[in-house]
């Protein structure tokens, strides 16, 4: 058995991941830890659960989890994940790091897009970015995963395809994504609040979201060009799930097929993306507590234009459950385990 550690549990991140595992056959959850300072019982945060689940949530101690703990899940906020990866790491653990600290390559960029200073500018060239299925070889051999952002695992698994065989204009990319609020964590903010949510729609951080230059990041070495998109995040008044339309210019000669046929080769055999038929597009109830992605496609061919529409559950194929798919990949169990939802 995996003895597993996650740190952060009550957040929404936390409690997912908590039920992904108590249902995966080799884990063993040894750590629930707050950074409260107070222990409290799961079933006071989790009241899903039967009444046999004895397990409590504890207060850090380091020295407790590196001496059961074989890997560790950080679902913390970003900045609080960096020292706590370092000593992890230093003490031979697999990270699975679900905050922003570690997916962006240069701590320049982290740096001005996040506002804050990088702590662990050398772990950075360790961490490798954990898209489970663009970058698959690259994880099975790493022991500190940088866990995508929930819109970026959306939008980057829509247009990679299309990307990495040169078949759309590549100055083209428009991400228009809307999300439920879950995808700004637990934390008390005036425009997250059910009076500012309820019966309403708007954008936020149009043209600053701090995800922009993860999804350009991972779209260039896709690519193997630098690659530019503009990206509008939306809040939408429901708990959960991330639907984000794709506009993209194809290139002259490409056809229909071409495009489908792309999809195919890259997600024909892929657990967790489901490519929707043609004319039918994905919808949020259809992901919804899944580890899906589905994908749906339109092309005019006459007028050029490409329109993907892409739909994930940010807290499970957008966070948890690409997170247990990445521990999967890592330690050598079947990649759907504990994952299966169907
Ligand atoms: N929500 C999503 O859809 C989503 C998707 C992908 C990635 N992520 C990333 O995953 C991480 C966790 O996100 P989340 O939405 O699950 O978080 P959350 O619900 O807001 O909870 C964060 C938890 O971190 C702990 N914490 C430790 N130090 C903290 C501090 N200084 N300030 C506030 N909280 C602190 C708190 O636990 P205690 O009170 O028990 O200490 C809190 O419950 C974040 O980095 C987030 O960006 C989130």
């Amino acid at each position: 058995m995996l003895n597993c550690a996650i740190l952060g549990a009550r957040s929404h991140t936390g409690i997912e991941l908590i039920k992904i595992l108590l249902r995966h056959p080799h884990v063993r959850l040894s750590h629930l830890v707050t950074g409260q300072k107070q222990a409290l019982p799961l079933t006071q945060v989790l009241g899903t659960l039967p009444k046999d689940v004895n397990l409590e949530i504890r207060p850090f101690r380091f020295a407790e989890i590196q001496k059961k703990a074989d890997l560790i899940f950080l679902c913390l906020p970003h900045t609080e994940s960096m020292e706590k990866a370092a000593a992890f790491r230093k003490a031979g653990k697999i990270v699975i790091d679900l905050s922003a600290d570690f997916r962006l390559n240069s701590w320049r960029v982290y740096e001005s897009w996040y506002g804050v200073k990088h702590g662990q500018k050398e772990l950075l060239k360790e961490a490798v970015y954990g898209l489970s299925e663009l970058f698959r070889s690259k994880i099975e051999k790493s022991d500190l995963i940088a866990n995508p952002g929930c819109y970026p695992t959306g939008a980057i698994l829509g247009i990679a395809p299309l990307l990495k065989r040169h078949l759309i204009d590549e100055g083209s990319l428009v991400i228009d994504a809307k999300s439920g609020v879950s995808g700004a964590g637990k934390k008390l903010k005036p425009e997250t609040q059910f009076c500012e949510v309820d019966e309403n729609f708007y954008a936020y951080k149009v043209g600053r979201h701090q995800h922009t230059p993860e999804i350009e990041q991972a779209l260039s070495e896709v690519a193997g060009e630098e690659i530019e998109v503009s990206f509008v995040p939306h809040l939408l008044p429901i708990e959960r799930g991330i639907l984000s339309t794709i506009y993209l210019q194809k290139k002259k000669s490409v056809k229909t097929e071409d495009l489908q046929k792309a999809y195919l080769e890259d997600y024909g055999q892929e657990p967790f993306v489901r490519l929707k038929a043609p004319g039918t597009y994905p919808s949020l109830k259809d992901v919804q507590r899944t580890n899906f992605c589905d994908i749906g496609l339109f092309c005019d061919e006459e007028r050029g234009q490409v329109i993907v529409i892409t739909a994930i559950d940010n807290l499970i194929k957008g966070a948890s459950g690409q997170a247990v798919q990445n521990m999967n990949i890592r330690c050598g169990f079947q990649e759907e385990e504990g994952l299966r939802t169907w």
